[in-house]
């Protein structure tokens, strides 16, 4: 056990450090044993610290939680069940905790230190009070393990139960018991997260006990696992943990069809690369769905891969959209009339369009994708509607003709000016009228 408190004072931004330490007086005030636990405390020690902080408690976090928002106001969201709170820190609470509101967090999770049953594997588990080491005992690696005292003070004494400080230096993913995974198998993508994250592997133990938790997998729920998914689309280099998942046999207990490859791994890459370039910087881009469409475009049954997940209709539009762009690349790897390309790529978000770029490296096809994206879509004919009607042409079908040829006419640089424009119109017409 050793003092904790100048790398906490160190390296927590000032906002941070401050709240801590007047949430730990008013505990301390109220005989409450306070804990900063987990995440925050890996990541202090690996230098990388973080601005949410989990707070666990000997005792009620809902209460205490109320009597911080008494004291300080802002607003707690509690959920009795698991005695867990969030205490949301707004403008009116910063100023009575007389602090910046931009140095602070949004939010202090509050959390009352509680012991933890699983009804079966991979249910959610039941839970019932319990000191900081039964709150501990219950987590899901050794790294994660890592408590700093923050009351009674002094605020920064660290508690090591597990080794954890060990496994962190060596760099080693390591389960607390050998059920761990069976519990809950959404650890098994945790741990391949974290081993991406921060380059650490499983140690021999904890890796042996993925292949008979395997079967678990089945019983998550699409929701559950969308949300690994989707957390792991937040971390910087997503491929490492999916070829894990891969080689491990995760993705395909998830959905036979799931699977990871280099194709995926150098489209993550090349979409990432394509994003960060300044030309996106007024854009703001969904990374993560770029991700799912490049996970997703190739499989035969994404509509089947769409439901075990549960996407939602915004996610399932996307791979949708990803599917198509995918389909249209071999008809974009040729020398096109831009208005042949936009009729290819006309509705396509951007992801799908650098999910697309992403996806080949045939300089025609990225070419046309980015001409689309950068030009053609914006390209319009300056006559509209009402000018083809002063010019005669009542409301029909043939009016939507005529618009959409002078748009590619306009997009194939065949008219210039909005006169060129008339006289192709005047031309179509007397064509047309020829042939009737
Ligand atoms: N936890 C767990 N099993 C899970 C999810 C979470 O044991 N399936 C525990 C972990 O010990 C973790 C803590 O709950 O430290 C908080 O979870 P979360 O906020 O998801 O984890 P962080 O460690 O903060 O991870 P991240 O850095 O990705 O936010």
């Amino acid at each position: 056990m050793h003092d904790f408190s100048a790398l906490i004072r160190r390296n927590l931004p000032s906002g941070v450090m401050r709240l801590l330490e007047i949430t730990a007086a008013e505990a301390e005030a109220r005989g409450l044993t306070l804990y900063a636990v987990g995440g925050v405390v890996r990541d202090l020690l690996l230098g990388t610290p973080k601005l949410d902080v989990d707070i666990l408690i000997e005792g009620d976090a809902i209460s205490f939680g109320m009597s911080l928002c008494e004291r300080f106001g802002g607003h707690l969201h509690t959920h009795r069940a698991f005695g867990t709170a969030k205490w949301r820190i707004d403008t009116a609470a910063a100023a009575a905790l007389d602090l910046p509101r931009a140095e602070l967090p949004p939010f202090l999770d509050l959390v009352t230190a509680r012991s933890e049953q699983y009804a079966y594997p991979a249910a959610l588990p039941t839970v019932a009070p319990g000191s900081l080491r039964d709150d501990l005992l219950r987590r899901d690696f050794t790294i994660n393990t890592l408590a700093a005292r923050l009351a009674p003070r002094p605020l920064g004494t660290m508690i090591d139960l597990f080794g954890g400080e060990s496994d962190l230096r060596e760099g080693i993913i390591r389960v607390l018991h050998k059920a761990s995974f069976i519990d809950d198998p959404t650890r098994i993508f945790r741990a391949t997260r974290f081993e991406g994250r921060l380059g650490f592997r499983m140690d021999a133990h904890t890796e042996g006990l993925i292949p008979e938790a395997l079967p678990y997998i089945q019983h998550l729920s699409g929701e559950r696992i969308q949300h690994e998914f989707e957390l792991l689309f937040t971390e910087m280099r997503p491929e490492h943990a999916l070829a894990r998942m891969k080689s491990l046999k995760v993705l395909e207990q998830i959905h036979n069809a799931l699977t990871f490859d280099e194709w995926i791994g150098e489209a993550f890459e090349n979409a990432r690369a394509f994003v960060a370039k300044p030309e996106w910087n007024l854009i703001r881009v969904d990374l993560s769905a770029i991700y799912w469409m490049l996970l997703t475009c190739r499989l035969v049954d994404t509509d089947g891969v769409a439901a075990r997940f549960r996407l939602d209709r915004h996610r399932t539009g996307q791979i949708m959209q990803g599917v198509r762009m995918w389909k249209a690349l071999p008809a974009l790897e040729a020398e096109l009339a831009p208005s042949a390309a936009v009729r290819l790529l006309e509705g396509l978000s951007d992801e799908s369009l650098i999910a697309g770029y992403a996806a080949t490296t045939a300089p025609l096809a990225r070419h046309n994708i980015v001409c689309y994206a950068f030009h053609w879509r914006f390209v319009d004919a300056s006559l509209t509607g009402n000018d083809l009607r002063a010019m005669g042409v009542k409301p029909s079908p043939l009016m939507g003709t005529l618009l959409a040829r002078l748009r590619d006419a306009c997009l194939d640089g065949e008219v210039n000016s909005p006169d060129e424009e008339r006289a192709a119109v005047l031309r179509w017409l007397r064509e047309a009228s020829a042939e009737s």
